[in-house]
């Protein structure tokens, strides 16, 4: 299902690495031309992707368009059509040309109480429209101060396992420490690492231990090879640093 880059360079454990760029709430129609023009020449190690705010998604299809960078969304409805003023359904993203798509971002689940069952709906309507969930999850600090990192990453991941190894197969995992976030504060490559088998035994357990977990948190070109060393780290989720075309490329090179 997921777009294939010309050049993708597989790695642990014969996964393509992937690093997807989550713009948030930032861009305009100029800066994202150049940005986008940036990133279209680029040969590079890792598949990459841009999630752009809904409004300029039509600018990444139409800039994006015969190169090997794929685009996506930043959430989606759980409903393919109806009366629900504001949502974006996934067949809508489908007809942009979107690839991928976020669920579950740590900021919607703090800011639109976003539950674990919703996450999962989420990646559920995604699929069904062949659109690639990206499913997020993270602890906060407090939870993993307390011990509980592994316990919330669990309890998060538990409604999507129960779609079955044949959803989740096409599915992408992230794992985005809250703490990490905005922050500048990385979770170190052994911290990420921990974490990464963990959501790998989880998705082994349902027959499904072969797809991508990216990390995200304050990744930038500096610390991007570190973490990448990790035996079940594939990619990244980047935050501001896909905002700055070099930054971005430096950390898929
Ligand atoms: P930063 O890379 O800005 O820390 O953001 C990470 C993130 O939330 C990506 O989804």
């Amino acid at each position: 299902m997921n777009a294939i880059a010309t050049n993708p360079t597989t790695v642990t454990g014969g996964r393509t690495r992937l690093v997807i760029g989550n713009w948030k709430m930032h861009g305009n129609l100029a800066d994202n031309a150049a940005l986008l023009a940036a990133l279209r020449p680029a040969t590079l190690t890792a598949r990459i992707a841009v999630c752009v705010p809904f409004p300029y998604l039509a600018q990444a299809a139409e800039a994006l368009k015969g190169s090997a960078v794929t685009w996506g969304a930043q959430d989606v409805s759980v409903h393919a059509q109806g009366a629900y003023t504001g949502e974006v359904s996934a067949p809508m993203l489908k007809d942009f040309g979107c690839a991928w798509v976020l669920v579950g971002h740590s900021e919607r689940r703090s800011m639109h109480a976003e539950s674990d069952q919703l996450v999962a709906d989420k990646a559920k309507a995604a699929l069904a429209a062949g659109v690639t969930p990206v499913v997020c999850v993270g602890e906060s600090l407090a939870e993993r101060d307390a011990g509980q990192a592994v316990a919330v990453i669990q309890r998060q991941l538990a409604p999507v396992l129960a779609l079955g190894a044949q959803a989740v197969c096409q599915m992408v995992i992230a794992y985005e420490p809250v703490w990490a976030i905005g922050t500048g504060r990385t979770a170190s490559p052994e911290q990420a690492q921990e974490v990464h088998a963990a959501i790998r035994a989880a998705l082994d357990g349902i027959g499904a231990g072969g797809i991508q977990i990216l990390y995200g948190g304050s990744v930038k070109g500096a610390n991007a090879a570190s973490l990448f060393s990790m035996p079940d780290i594939d990619g990244a989720l980047v935050g501001g640093a896909s905002l700055v075309a070099d930054e971005f490329l430096r950390i898929a090179a």
